[in-house]
């Protein structure tokens, strides 16, 4: 593999080595399984990939959380080099690369953009939105690889994609899972032991719910939900929606579950001190 911390280097090699289909994986490093199922299938889907390594500063609404995000690199990098190949390339910029004149771009995504991690995290979509918009026109890549444990950025990305007219086609890859459960994120390496223990509340609580549709309506089910995860000390949760996965609809009751589209029930959970997202399909009965 190689590996390029310039835009100008990376631009020359990719005019060298770019065949009919470049993949990317853009990540923010602290690598664990569920990045690398986004670059293996990346891998099996075309014949050249970029990773990109950076922790973009614009979507951090906490300069706390920005601050002790993990930094890897040398590990990150290391996992790297066991699945690419050798014109395969990790692109790691520092923040003037990315963004040698401050970004003052507001993007405007509607309905998307107005409800769970929004309301959460103001500006955080707007900061991915740069960020990602920056990698889509340096790399130019054919086919950008996202993991569907953000939910909501998948959304995102595919609303930048139809107003900005990228010729990228968006791979969605499935939420990857510790044994216990819990969707793999790289902040869980910063859960304390005890919170760690419990975590797996979370996935086990939703999964509880999305069967519980067949027999209760949403008001219930919020309540269970809500009651179940905040039993363990230091849990709480910052919203539980059930919404389709375009427009991101929030429905209220059974009855507003449309026929002909995918509802998935989104979780964000503070435990402790550290954010936990995650969300599983909901049927529709
Ligand atoms: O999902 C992430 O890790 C980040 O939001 C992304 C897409 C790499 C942009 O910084």
């Amino acid at each position: 593999m190689k590996i390029i911390s310039t835009v100008k280097e990376l631009q020359v090699q990719l005019k060298e080595l770019r065949r009919s289909s470049l993949g990317f994986v853009p990540t923010m490093g602290a690598l664990h399984k569920g990045h690398l199922s986004l670059v293996r299938n990346a891998i099996s889907e075309c014949p050249l990939i970029v990773v990109s390594i950076y922790v973009n500063p614009t979507q951090f609404n906490d300069r706390e959380d920005l601050k002790r995000y993990p930094r890897p690199l040398k590990k990150d990098l290391a996992m790297l080099r066991k699945c690419l190949r050798k014109n395969d390339i990790v692109f790691t910029p520092d923040d003037n690369e990315m963004y040698p004149a401050e970004d003052k771009r507001i993007f405007s995504f509607g309905n998307i953009d107005n409800l769970m991690e929004s309301l959460h995290r103001p500006g955080h979509f707007n900061g991915v939105a740069q960020i990602v918009s920056r990698f889509f026109e340096i790399i130019l890549p054919n086919v950008a690889f996202f993991g569907l444990k953000d939910f909501q950025q998948v959304a995102v990305i595919k609303e930048l994609i139809r107003q900005n007219q990228y010729k990228v086609k968006i791979a969605v890859c499935p939420v990857v899972r510790e044994p216990d459960g819990l969707a793999m994120s790289s902040r869980n390496i910063l859960l304390e032991p005890q919170v760690r223990k419990n975590a797996p509340v979370i996935f086990k609580t939703i999964s509880e719910a999305s069967e519980m549709i067949r027999k209760s309506d949403i008001p219930e089910i919020k309540a269970f939900v809500k009651k179940s995860i905040e039993k363990r000390a230091g849990f709480s949760v910052e919203y539980f929606e059930i919404v389709d996965d375009r427009e991101l609809i929030p429905a209220g009751l059974k009855k507003e579950m449309e026929k002909g589209k995918r509802y998935y029930g989104c979780i964000a959970v503070r435990a402790k001190k550290i954010r936990l997202i995650d969300n599983i399909e909901f049927p529709l009965v």
